[in-house]
């Protein structure tokens, strides 16, 4: 089956020998036991419940992997596969991750000894050069956020590869209609599934995909004891969201390209940022590891002062933090989702005042161009 199709039809709840069209929502936490001594799939809904496993077998489907865990957030999701490792491990980390998984190895797992470098991925020989005898995984976010910097996701598995080490993937900004690191040898791909898996703003949720059992049956321990689990209710708005993932995905996609047409020639825009831009360094190995740039980009003007004016006029386009729902987010990363790193690091970065990111929707383009138009030139 093709991807559109298995997001609609992977996954169908069989309940009571009928085969549903729908997915069934199964609100219980408990389960009776049939038999005396025998263990059964469903018995308390930490475990396993019967709506998480149907969102956990869609996701894996789409992410091309054997194991798929359902996670209350992308944070959730991204901490419980640390709980794998042990006090002394170390880690090689991207410099422009999500501030939150800054934050969970900075602030919380440093305290449980591990060790974490944070390196520019886009840059091989810095990743290799940051191995120690005592790392074990590298993580990476291909593109990066919020300048949209290239990874090569197949250069970091090789590297990992020698060394003996896994490599673990933030797939969020792309979802899997875009990018597949599991098919490009990633070993763990993690999903803020708030974002395009969700897709309407309305739902915290997470996402993990393997394919090797001995790494499902780790994750599966971690989320089974710590039970940072996601609710039915939202397992089965996730496959209810899945099912658009595509047509979503791809006219965000459509409705970017549209938007940067505008935007090039704009001559309040300094420099816009997109993994497929002809500026951007890493546009041949996008172009090879994914189909397409995404539906997130940022770009520049001229004055902080534009900026503020550009996101008090905007009356279509929400100024708000996230991305990947059906509306139009726009956000300024400088005040509201790097405020962890300090500014000069920021602004050595490249993540000035002047700089927005804009997290496309799927409204219709002429409005957003109109919208971008008029706030541009207030
Ligand atoms: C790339 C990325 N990974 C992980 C997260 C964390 O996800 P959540 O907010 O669902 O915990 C986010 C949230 O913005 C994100 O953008």
């Amino acid at each position: 089956m093709k991807f559109e199709t298995k997001a609609i039809h992977g996954v169908r709840t069989p309940d009571k020998g009928i085969e549903n069209w729908g997915n069934t929502l199964h609100l219980a936490t408990t389960f009776p036991i049939k038999e005396y001594g025998v263990l059964q799939e469903f018995e308390y809904a930490r475990v396993a419940s019967p709506t998480r496993k149907d969102f956990e077998t869609l996701i894996a489907q789409l992410e091309s992997g054997k194991h798929g865990f359902g996670f209350s957030s992308g944070m959730a999701a991204t901490s419980s596969v640390f709980m794998m490792f042990k006090a002394g491990d170390h880690f090689v980390f991207g410099l422009d991750i999500y501030g939150g998984t800054y934050r969970i190895m900075h602030d919380i797992f440093n305290k449980f000894g591990f060790e974490a470098t944070f390196v520019d991925t886009t840059d091989l020989q810095q990743v290799e050069a940051a191995i120690r005898s005592n790392t074990k995984a590298i993580f990476i976010e291909s593109p990066s956020n919020p300048l949209l910097d290239v990874t090569d996701i197949r250069g970091i598995v090789a590297i990992a590869q020698k060394h003996h080490l896994l490599t673990i993937v933030d797939n969020t900004f792309l979802s899997p209609v875009l990018q597949r690191p599991l098919e490009l040898g990633a070993d763990i791909v993690l999903h803020s599934a708030t974002k395009y898996l969700g897709g309407h703003n309305d739902i915290i949720a997470g996402a993990a995909v393997v394919n090797r059992d001995d790494l499902a049956e780790q994750i599966r321990f971690n989320q089974v004891a710590v039970g940072a689990l996601l609710s039915p209710f939202d397992s089965w708005l996730l496959l209810r969201s899945m099912k658009t993932l595509k047509l979503r995905v791809e006219k965000a996609q459509e409705n970017t390209l549209k938007l940067l047409d505008f935007l090039r020639h704009h001559p309040e825009v300094e420099k816009v940022y997109y993994p497929t831009e002809v500026t951007n360094k890493g546009k041949a190995i996008q172009e090879k590891q994914a189909s397409g740039g995404g539906a997130v980009f940022s770009f520049t003007v001229k004055t902080e002062e534009k900026a503020k004016r550009f996101f008090e006029s905007l009356k279509v386009a929400l100024f708000a933090v996230s991305l990947g729902g059906v509306e139009t987010l726009v956000t300024h990363p400088s005040t509201l989702t790097h405020t962890e790193f300090p500014e000069e690091e920021k602004v050595a970065r490249g993540v000035t005042r002047t700089l927005i990111r804009v997290a496309v929707g799927i409204e219709d383009p002429e409005d957003l161009i109109e919208d971008f138009k008029q706030a541009l030139e207030k």
